[in-house]
């Protein structure tokens, strides 16, 4: 592994996202969203009208996706290039999250987005975000967290989410959709949703993602001493 690295992993909704946009900005270091990469796929087969069946062709475009994260204007959080056209928005979508959660099954994705992902892994060091860091994509990392919290809790977040950008959601269907993705994401056969053995677990349902932080970070500086 070429720089330092720390593995973020859990199910949406924990926290995680937001934790990691902190230490990466605490630390100085650079930020991967695993989950940006299998949704930005998700989209393009969509897109391209790809079935969800056809494995190597989803893979071939994974393997290809022409993507751009820009840094956005001050202020601003960064944005999504994919082939050329801005999908910031689209992204992060309940739609989207579903088309990542159907590429992300198939193994020959997973192995498409492999090498792409640690090519993140740059000096002076990295916080990886995602579900199978730890386990999978860095498993030599020296500090791995398993960002954890209940369904009902990671519902009435989303719920909160979707409501400040003026969206109208339902909580029950959303926390049907949470549970269905968990259940899909952790009995996946590849690389499925799980901590990795050495991985330091928190369950944020009770706190808040200050105290979420700062436990982490405490953990940083006893595992990294010069960051
Ligand atoms: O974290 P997110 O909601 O953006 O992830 C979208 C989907 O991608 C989610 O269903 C799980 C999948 N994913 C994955 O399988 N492995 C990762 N490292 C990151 C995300």
């Amino acid at each position: 592994m070429s720089a330092a690295v720390i593995c973020i992993d859990g199910p949406s909704g924990s926290g995680k996202g937001t934790l990691c946009q902190m230490l990466a900005l605490e630390l100085g270091w650079h930020l991967l969203d695993s989950g940006a990469l299998y949704r930005l796929v998700g989209m393009a087969a969509s897109k391209h009208q790809l079935s969800f069946d056809d494995e190597a062709a989803i893979a071939a475009l994974a393997a290809a996706l022409d993507v751009a994260f820009l840094p956005g204007q001050q202020g601003e959080p960064s944005r999504v290039m994919l082939e050329g056209v801005d999908v910031s928005g689209e992204l992060r979508s309940e739609t989207t999250g579903n088309l990542a959660s159907k590429v992300a099954v198939l193994p020959a994705v997973r192995e498409a987005l492999l090498q792409r992902q640690r090519d993140f892994a740059q000096a002076p060091g990295l916080v990886a975000d995602g579900r199978d860091m730890g386990t999978v994509v860095f498993p030599e990392a020296p500090l791995k967290v398993f960002l954890t919290a209940s369904a009902e809790e990671r519902a009435r977040r989303r719920f909160k989410q979707l409501k400040d950008k003026g969206e109208s959601v339902n909580i029950a269907t959303l926390l049907e959709e949470i549970q269905a993705r968990d259940k899909r994401d952790s009995e996946r056969e590849h690389a499925p949703l799980k901590p990795a053995d050495d991985a330091l677990l928190i369950d944020s349902s009770e706190l808040g993602i200050e105290q979420v932080f700062a436990r982490v970070l405490a953990e940083v500086s006893a595992r990294f001493p010069a960051s």
